[in-house]
């Protein structure tokens, strides 16, 4: 009996502490109690963090308390909002376009330390305004400005092609003097998640060693969801990233602080990495461009990742920028240092003009959609918009009628999350940080899910490959008849059903999974801004199915007013040099037909 009562108050006391712990951090599950009573709170580690990186703002870049608030209280903080608050340097030279910085910084006549301090400050300001950075490295960044003034000094001509570009990566990239967390709180004062390697703050990801030997300077990392698998960002570091476009909507993700950085023009260019949509989505929602390309255009080398070792299905990286002056050139340049011969993963194949060269009548597929779930109005008149644009330029448009998207809701999860996501959980153990609500459907009740068996990953694998010969076999049969007798050229289609999404309220991701599912290289355009007036769903509308009846659910006109809609410009597995020259060719057209 004795025993039984001090079991019962053990319990009891046991509960207490367990109910006061939730209050306290909010956290349902138990392994805190556990595994972590003797470890920091997660909680401190972020605040010290956090007051670590922001540090690096100088002191006079702090926006005042007063401005804060109205940026709270703003729909809006991209272009004049922001723009007000610059001085007249930073914002001249961060309005030029960067074809015009890189005129200037490579003949001399715009040192490189003008155009980093111009872009770090405003940065900056994004920063404050937005909470879009993990990492700032505006010391480091101004440092290595000097060094390329001082090599153009010296040797009367720029590092290379990039000379005094500044650009901002998604915090998945290695760069020397700034840490990698990949937004999990358990990788702070470590390398991925390891003590005492040695490397923390030492390794350098290929991709940040091409750009910075092109005269490139890094000036910060971006933020992402935990896990990267996510469609919102969101963390424990900075919470729930908003847009900038419309604080009342997501930025996306999972690469959305890059989405929102370049919205705030906070850098010249910027990468993130793409599975099933985390580099087209942040962009499109964002209103800024991006390519997408095949796998093996540019390198994952030494770069942190969720699932590493799945090779199947392999996450990309992603160029985001302005234009696509931008995107081509970044994509030129570092094809130009020959990455296949440092990582075996990379195609030995240069940036090839000859696919630049377009012929005078090209094809356009059109899909409006995928039978599965519709998009709504604004991103309907979007994709309308940009055939008739092309027909306007005398090409001609096909209705594209591929076979059906909704292979991918069976061969996308099953190869990309197959083995149960085990490194997000432990990496999310390592700090007892909560896990954030946008990802805890990878973990139901709190734990892991089994793999899949290795025959059922095969058989996804194989269901993938039957696919893509299906796909392919279909655009080839296009040519019977397109007027020009070839196949296709480039398709476009919806990023999403929606713009910038609703907190909560994206169902569907098809649209995007389906380009990795088939590895097509994708370019995304901003086409135009949500107008509650034109943008109206018909109310006899019949949705498809269930995702396509919650997805019609919320639709919001008057919310999404003013987001930016996009479309993406799909092209034939590693067509990158065509679709980037396509997409130039649009986005020309519709600014010229906008003036
Ligand atoms: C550098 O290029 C800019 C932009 O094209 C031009 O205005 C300027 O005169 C050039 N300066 C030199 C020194 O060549
Ligand atoms: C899509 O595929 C899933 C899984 O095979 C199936 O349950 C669903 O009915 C399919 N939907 C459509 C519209 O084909
Ligand atoms: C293999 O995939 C096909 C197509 O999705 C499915 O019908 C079949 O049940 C799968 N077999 C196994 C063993 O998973």
């Amino acid at each position: 009996m004795a025993v039984k009562s001090t079991m019962l108050s053990l319990t009891t006391l046991l509960l207490l502490s367990i109910t006061t712990f939730m209050l306290l951090f909010g956290r349902p599950d138990t392994s805190f109690f556990f595994g972590g009573l003797s470890r920091k709170c997660w909680k401190t580690t972020v605040a010290e963090k956090l007051e670590r990186v922001n540090a690096e703002i100088p002191r006079d870049w702090l926006l005042p308390s007063k401005v804060l608030e109205e940026g709270r209280g703003r729909r809006e903080i991209t272009g004049s909002f922001i723009e007000s608050l610059l001085d007249q340097e930073t914002l001249a030279i961060t309005s030029l376009d960067n074809s015009e910085i890189l005129e200037q910084t490579t003949n001399g006549s715009l040192t490189a330390v003008r155009v980093t301090r111009a872009f770090c400050k405003r940065a900056a300001f994004a920063h404050q305004l937005n909470h879009n950075l993990l990492e700032i490295g505006f010391d480091l960044a101004l440092e290595r400005a000097q060094e390329l003034d001082d090599y153009f000094a010296k040797h009367k001509k720029p590092l290379g092609p990039l000379h005094g570009l500044p650009y901002t990566m998604k915090d998945q990239f290695h760069m020397k003097g700034m840490e990698t967390t990949m937004a999990y709180v358990g990788w702070v004062g470590t390398f991925e998640g390891k003590k005492g390697t040695g490397k923390e703050g030492r390794v350098e990801s290929e991709l940040v060693m091409e750009l910075n030997s092109l005269g490139a300077i890094p000036i910060g990392k971006t933020t992402l969801i935990t896990s990267l698998w996510g469609g919102e960002t969101n963390n424990n570091f900075l919470g729930y990233l908003w847009n900038p476009h419309n604080q009342q909507l997501s930025a996306g993700g999972s690469s959305g602080g890059e989405g929102a950085i370049q919205a705030l023009r906070g850098s010249a260019f910027g990468f993130g990495t793409d599975i099933g949509g985390s580099v087209s989505m942040p962009a499109a929602f964002n209103g800024v461009c991006s390519m997408k390309p095949s796998w093996g255009r540019l390198s994952f080398k030494d770069t942190a990742n969720s699932a590493p070792g799945q090779a199947v299905l392999p996450t990309v990286v992603g160029v985001m920028g302005p234009d696509f002056f931008t995107i081509r050139k970044i994509f030129e340049a570092t094809l130009s240092t020959q990455p296949w011969l440092r990582d075996p993963d990379v195609l030995p194949i240069p940036w090839r003009k000859e696919l630049e060269e377009l012929p005078t009548k090209l094809t356009f597929g059109l899909l409006l959609t995928d039978g599965i779930v519709s998009p709504h109005p604004p991103i309907t008149r979007a994709l309308r918009e940009v055939a008739e644009i092309v027909k306007s330029l005398g090409h001609e448009v096909v209705m594209w009628e591929p076979p059906s998207h909704n292979a991918s809701v069976v061969i996308h999860p099953q190869i990309a999350r197959g083995d149960g996501s085990p490194d997000v959980l432990a990496n999310i153990q390592l700090s007892g940080e909560p896990i954030i609500p946008q990802i805890k459907n990878l973990f139901p009740g709190g734990k892991l899910r089994a793999p899949i068996p290795l025959p059922q990953f095969e058989n996804a694998t194989l269901y993938m490959k039957d696919f893509r010969k299906q796909y392919q076999a279909y655009w080839q049969s296009t040519a019977e008849f397109t007027r020009t007798g070839l196949p296709v050229d480039v398709v476009i289609a919806p990023v999403s059903p929606h713009a910038a999404p609703i907190p909560d309220k994206s169902y569907y991701y098809t649209y995007s999974s389906i380009v990795n599912v088939l590895d097509l290289p994708a370019a995304v355009i901003p086409v135009t801004l949500v107008d509650s007036k034109l943008d109206i769903f018909d109310k006899n509308y019949k949705p498809f199915t269930e995702k396509d009846r919650l997805t019609w659910q919320a639709y919001d006109a008057d919310k999404f007013d003013g987001t930016p809609a996009s479309v993406q410009i799909l092209g034939q597995r590693w067509e990158e040099e065509k679709v980037v020259a396509i997409a130039r060719m649009i986005t020309e057209a519709l600014k010229k037909s906008k003036m």
